[in-house]
């Protein structure tokens, strides 16, 4: 049929198009979709990615429930998130959410609480204020030794030590007397333990749930 000169040429033609419709095949069954959406990535991870489940509570997941702690929260700490010295409380959540459920309306909730106590708040403190070079001077910083040597508190060295003098949730009031007391269980249910749903608008809850 070809010319013995030619047929090499038309060998060399039908491997090349073997190759180039091999090439497109596996190419089609093996490039997602969203390919080069956007550039050059798989478009549908941005997606992806988003669909993620969050790893991080907010604010606003903690004082769904501990509504009186919107307001309780001083000026200076209001942008201080929970999860900076209760944890993550994800185990507290779930298990919460869950007796919320299941509970009568204005019965107070019990739910798993364990591990939300920060036990070395000192360490968490300093995270934020033990002064620094290069940290915005217009935020309050001490320097440990010389802040305990100025204040003179009763045990320098316990790790709850900034308690004695700065309410965590609002450091710009000084504790009661006896806060740190720990023999105070027999005091009536704090005003900031949930109940599973409030009667009527307290000042504490101001109504704006
Ligand atoms: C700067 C650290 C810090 C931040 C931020 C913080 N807490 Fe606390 N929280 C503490 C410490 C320390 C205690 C223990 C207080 C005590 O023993 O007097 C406490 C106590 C509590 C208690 C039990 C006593 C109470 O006051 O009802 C709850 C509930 C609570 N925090 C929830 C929250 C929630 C919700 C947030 C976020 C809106 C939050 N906390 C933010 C440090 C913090
Ligand atoms: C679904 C409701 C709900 C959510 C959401 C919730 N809590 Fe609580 N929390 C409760 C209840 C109810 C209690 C009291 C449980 C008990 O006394 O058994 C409590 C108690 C606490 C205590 C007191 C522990 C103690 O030993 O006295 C802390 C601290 C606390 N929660 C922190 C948080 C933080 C931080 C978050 C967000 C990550 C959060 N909670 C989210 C319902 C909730
Ligand atoms: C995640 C960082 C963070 C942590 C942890 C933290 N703070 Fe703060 N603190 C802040 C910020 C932010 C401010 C507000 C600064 C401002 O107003 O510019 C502040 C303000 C303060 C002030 C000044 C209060 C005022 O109203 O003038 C004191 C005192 C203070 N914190 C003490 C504490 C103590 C005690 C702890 C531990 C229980 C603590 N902070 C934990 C970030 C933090
Ligand atoms: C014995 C009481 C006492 C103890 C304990 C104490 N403080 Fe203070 N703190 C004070 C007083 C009083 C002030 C206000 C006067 C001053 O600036 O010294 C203050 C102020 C501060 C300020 C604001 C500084 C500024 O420049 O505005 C920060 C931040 C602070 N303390 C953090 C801490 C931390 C963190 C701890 C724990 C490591 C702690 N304090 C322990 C008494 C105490």
């Amino acid at each position: 049929m070809f010319s013995r000169d030619t047929l090499h040429l038309w060998i060399l033609a039908g491997v090349l198009v073997l190759a180039a419709v091999g090439f497109m095949t596996v190419r089609n069954l093996t490039v997602p979709p969203s390919f080069g959406q956007f550039g050059h990535y798989r478009g549908a991870a941005l997606q992806t990615a988003a669909d993620k489940e969050r790893k991080l509570t907010t604010r606003g997941d903690c004082t769904a429930c501990h509504q009186t702690l919107k307001h309780e929260m001083g000026k200076s700490h209001e942008r201080v998130h929970c999860i900076e010295c209760h944890g993550q409380g994800k185990a507290h959540m779930t298990a919460c959410a869950v007796a919320k459920a299941a509970a009568k309306p204005g019965e107070n909730l019990i739910c798993d609480k364990s591990g939300l106590m920060p036990t070395n708040i000192r360490d968490i403190c300093l995270h934020c204020h033990q002064q620094m070079v290069g940290r915005n001077p217009k935020h309050p910083q001490i320097i440990f030794e010389e802040h305990m040597k100025d204040n003179d508190p009763k045990d320098p060295k316990s790790p709850m030590v900034c308690m004695q003098c700065h309410v965590p949730h609002d450091p710009s009031q000084e504790p009661s007397d006896d806060a740190g007391d720990k023999d105070d269980a027999a005091k009536p249910a704090d005003a900031a333990t949930p109940t599973a749903a409030p009667a009527a608008a307290t000042p504490e809850n101001g109504g704006d749930q």
